[in-house]
């Protein structure tokens, strides 16, 4: 990776666009040039309205948020735009921004299930990054990752599913306080209780996991055909999405077998992109783990904290494979995972010429 292409992070003042500033700020291949905000924290310092528990970068903290459009970063000679916009504001903004040659990386919603638009775990699905060769001429890439509690179900699924034959998932997911964004969820509605409603989370669970999960031939993605039953519950934890998984599996390998596919399981050994962490998904063997407290900053080197999936409780009782999983929501299932699509979509030639 070479000199650093002009930036824009697109909700900065918000959860997930704190934690881009956190992991762009001194990055190899991204230079951030405008830190873009809403009517609310336009204006300010970026320092002002930090609300992650570590400080903020002292390059970027003393910079101020700012009102823009599309067209203003294309006159900038902004290259890539990561964004943390709200679902609803997203889709015409980042749109705008591919058609005028910024490629997008997005967490939101609005563009996940174009046919034309890679919903991407690198590790998962790479081959997914072709469908950007049919875009139109001209047009910059534009690559969304999932809804943070799928993210952490298809790592946690894919070292194992071609032993296993899938033929149905349930899961069940106790989501932290953060994948609401900030200020979030009210306190007195979430202490001493357990929320079971998370709007269209469960659904996103079921229609994402297939689409990533499925086979791209012949210029399209083909999704996966099993059922992915969801329930989604939120918990007062600050960050990290814990998830109760059951396979019903067509076929029968051995413990061993399986324990050892997650733990060889690392895709990207070889690629060098600084924010993939090794391995992707880690095994832990204790009886009471992954908790969020302990497992949520689970990565391999300091730029890749909370991208590991930590996968325990394993139990297997033929056709049924129970398991949790734990993912760092906003790092890992958020601004993480899209900067890691980034430099996967680099080093595969995605970003055009210097
Ligand atoms: N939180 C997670 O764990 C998580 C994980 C995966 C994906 N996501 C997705 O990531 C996106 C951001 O989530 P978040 O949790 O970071 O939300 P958030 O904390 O509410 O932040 C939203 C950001 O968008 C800005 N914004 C709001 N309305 C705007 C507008 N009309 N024009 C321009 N900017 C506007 C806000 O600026 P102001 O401060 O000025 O209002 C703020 O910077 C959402 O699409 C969410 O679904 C979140």
């Amino acid at each position: 990776m070479s000199e650093r292409r002009s930036t824009a992070i697109l909700g900065a003042s918000g959860y997930i666009g704190q934690h881009f500033a956190r992991l762009l700020a001194d990055h190899p291949s991204f230079e951030v040039d405008v830190l873009a905000a809403g009517d609310r924290s336009a204006g300010q310092p970026l320092g002002d309205v930090w609300h992650l528990t570590e400080p903020p970068p002292a390059t970027l903290g003393g910079r101020t948020l700012e009102r823009t459009t599309p067209a203003r970063l294309a006159r900038q000679g902004v290259r890539v735009v990561f964004s943390a916009l709200p679902s609803g504001t997203a889709g015409a903004f980042e749109s705008e921004c591919a058609r005028r040659g910024i490629a997008v990386f997005s967490n939101a919603a609005d563009h996940r299930m174009d046919p034309g638009v890679p919903l991407l775990v690198p590790e998962v699905n790479p081959t997914h990054l072709m469908l950007l060769d049919r875009r139109p001429r001209g047009r910059a890439p534009l690559v969304t990752n999932a809804n943070c509690s799928t993210t952490g179900l298809v790592l946690g699924l894919a070292p194992v599913a071609p032993l296993l034959g899938i033929r149905t998932v349930h899961v069940a997911t106790y989501q932290a306080l953060s994948g609401a964004g900030h200020p979030g969820v009210p306190s007195l509605g979430i202490m001493d209780n357990v929320v079971p409603f998370i709007s269209h989370e469960e659904e996103k669970m079921a229609e994402e996991t297939d689409r990533i999960l499925g086979r791209f031939a012949r210029g399209r993605v083909a999704p996966a055909s099993f059922p992915v039953l969801a329930h989604c519950a939120r918990v007062a934890v600050r960050d990290g999405h814990l998830e109760a998984v059951t396979v019903e599996a067509r076929r029968r390998p051995s413990l061993e077998e399986l324990v050892a596919a997650w733990s060889s399981f690392d895709p990207l050994a070889d690629d060098g992109l600084p924010t993939a962490p090794h391995p992707p998904v880690e095994v832990r063997p204790e009886r009471d783990r992954p908790q969020p407290l302990k497992d949520r900053w689970a990565g391999s080197s300091p730029r890749s904290r909370g991208m590991t999936v930590v996968v325990g409780r394993i139990r297997w009782t033929p056709p049924y494979l129970r398991f949790f999983l734990l993912s760092h929501n906003a790092v890992r299932g958020g601004a993480g995972g899209s900067v890691l699509n980034a430099e996967i979509a680099l080093d595969r030639g995605y970003l055009g010429a210097e």
